[in-house]
């Protein structure tokens, strides 16, 4: 029987214009820009240590459109829980572990760190990267020199006194989404 089969096939030679195969179209339609245009965020938590924060981060994370959540230390594991996100936005945005935000750093994204402190820039100002990782700190500390130097940008929201964690990547997600297509490049990005 399967050698019945085998001589009915055509041969392999002839496969390439089989017209009821999809995988006979082009594999990009004609007119498409050769560099990609795909807006995203993502989101890097330097070492967060409550699971109520990282679960409202990730229930932002899905109201927003971001990518994918990284975080960075031990103690958020260790307590890991999702209550706050109630939505389950973790089963469909990658949420990831990982021991240093810059080795995660996709291609042609930008870093920005996000701290109230000296010599940041006003978010209210600020025109968003088309692909940027917002990099946060941790709920009892704050982002450390190393990693703001790193960074692109160092942002802040000119608030008396610092948010909470997961407000604070509200209030930027949100930022980006107000000023819609107003990233860098512009319209020219989807
Ligand atoms: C609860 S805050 C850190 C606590 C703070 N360093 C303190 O005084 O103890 C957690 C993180 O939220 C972000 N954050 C909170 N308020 C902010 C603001 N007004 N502007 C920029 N970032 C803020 C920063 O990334 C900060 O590291």
């Amino acid at each position: 029987m399967l050698a019945k089969a085998a001589a009915q096939a055509p041969p392999i030679h002839d496969l390439t214009t089989t017209a009821q195969s999809p995988y006979n179209r082009p594999l990009f339609p004609e007119g498409t820009p050769l560099v990609a245009d795909k807006r995203y965020s993502c989101i890097g938590l330097y070492n967060p240590k409550s699971p109520e924060n990282v679960g409202s981060v990730m229930r932002a994370a899905g109201c927003y459109g971001v990518a994918s959540v990284f975080y960075t230390g031990k103690r958020y594991e260790r307590a890991a829980d999702f209550v706050t996100d109630t939505k389950r936005v973790h089963y469909d945005i990658p949420l990831i572990g990982i021991d240093d935000l810059k080795k995660i750093l996709p291609l042609n994204c930008v870093p920005v760190a996000v701290e109230l402190v000296e010599g940041a820039r006003p978010l209210p100002e600020y025109t968003h990267p088309d692909r940027a990782l917002y990099i946060f700190g941790p709920e009892d500390g704050s982002l450390d020199k190393e990693i703001r130097d790193w960074c692109e940008d160092v942002v802040y929201i000119p608030t008396t006194g610092c948010m909470n964690l997961a407000a604070t990547v509200n209030v930027v997600l949100y930022d980006r989404m107000a000023k819609g297509l107003n990233t860098r490049s512009g319209p020219k990005f989807r």
